[in-house]
């Protein structure tokens, strides 16, 4: 076992997080077998990882399952369990969304499919513009009050929508939201221009996901070639589709370049890929995602590393035609999904 894990706060509050977590959508429940998926855990949890983070939605309820039973027999002190609400877990038509109603049942449902009497982090998978925003915080509020959910958070939220929240929480006295889980890597840069600075003033810490943009900047995708054998790219049941839009030409051509500037910092690539992402003060914790136990091993020994201005500025200068830094692109569904 090796572990150099590091920790930081999650925003201002007073939980501590790992510098890496462990996340398992597309994996758990879908992409790889169950004895797979608690290797992986057990991996995460041998390199020092204490956060883990799911959802309700995840393999449609499944990915809670399984990661509950992963962490079954673990000190519950020791590890902070992070899930989220939003988008459908049924075919009604309030299983889905911020209502209150849904709230109350959707974590009553993920503390039974995660055998646990709490979460340490509740987090609303995307805005919902068809609830007002105080039945939302309140319903939250009210989970915080009766010990099910520790902290409140948001995932892939613009700045406006997280100023508003933050105003009405402080009016009404209700909890403030602590956390934003947003996409973010060395391609999707969205957030820098406007959450981060906001998040920064207000004490709200970056949960970041797809920091390896769902395996890509590993360099494992050789423009031209076909993805390798078990990659997420070859997963027809639902990652094929999902990772297709980052699989192009352009991009991939660009990531081989970050080849020798890995090398010469003495990391891997997707050691490289995470460590850029923690090099942002405002980001406490970067989710990795990992198919099996030798790429959580890989990736979290990036905790800890600093990686020199120069270096990053070549970087830059590698991927700068293919990075997106459009904070437009931040788009939470207009109606209900
Ligand atoms: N809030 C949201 O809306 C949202 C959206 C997406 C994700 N998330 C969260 O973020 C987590 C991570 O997302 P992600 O899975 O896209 O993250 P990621 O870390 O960018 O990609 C993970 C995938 O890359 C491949 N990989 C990982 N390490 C590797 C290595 N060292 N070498 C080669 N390949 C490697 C694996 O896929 P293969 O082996 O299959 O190729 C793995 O499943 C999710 O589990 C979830 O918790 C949240």
């Amino acid at each position: 076992m090796f572990q150099n894990m590091e920790f930081r706060h999650l925003g201002r509050s007073g939980l501590m997080v790992s510098e890496l977590a462990y996340g398992n959508w597309i994996t758990h429940g879908s992409q790889i077998e169950e004895e797979a998926a608690a290797a992986c855990v057990k991996a995460a949890l041998d390199e020092g990882i204490t956060t883990f983070d799911t959802a309700d939605v995840y393999a449609g309820t499944r990915a809670e399952e399984v990661l509950g039973r992963a962490l079954r027999g673990q000190r519950r002190e020791s590890l902070e369990i992070f899930t989220k609400v939003y988008w459908p877990t049924g075919d009604g038509r309030n299983d889905r969304g911020l209502s209150r109603k849904h709230i109350f049942e959707s974590i009553h449902g993920s503390l039974r499919r995660l055998g646990t009497d709490y979460v340490d982090l509740y987090q609303a998978h995307r805005f919902d513009h068809e609830t007002p925003l105080e039945e939302t915080l309140r319903a939250f509020d009210d989970l915080v009050r009766q010990g099910k959910v520790l902290y409140v958070g948001v995932s892939e939220w613009r700045a406006e929508e997280i100023a508003r929240a933050l105003k009405i929480a402080d009016e009404m006295g209700l909890d403030r939201i602590v956390s934003n889980q947003p996409q973010y890597s060395m391609l999707w840069r969205v957030i820098e221009s406007e959450v981060v600075p906001l998040s920064e003033r207000e004490g709200v810490g970056q949960v970041v996901f797809s920091p390896l943009a769902q395996g890509v900047l590993t360099g494992k995708y050789v423009p031209g070639q076909a993805p390798p054998a078990g990659s997420r790219a070859t997963d027809a049941e639902g990652g094929a589709s999902v990772i297709k839009r980052v699989l192009r030409e352009e991009v991939l051509t660009r990531v081989q370049r970050l080849r020798p500037i890995a090398e010469e910092a003495g990391l891997s690539m997707a050691q490289l890929a995470v460590a850029w992402v923690l090099q942002n003060p405002n980001v406490s914790s970067a989710i990795i995602g990992a198919s099996r136990p030798e790429q959580v091993r890989d990736n979290a020994r990036a905790a800890g590393v600093r990686l020199d201005p120069a270096l990053l500025k070549r970087i830059d200068e590698v991927l700068e035609p293919v990075i997106e830094r459009d904070p437009a692109r931040t788009v939470s569904p207009p109606r209900r999904p």
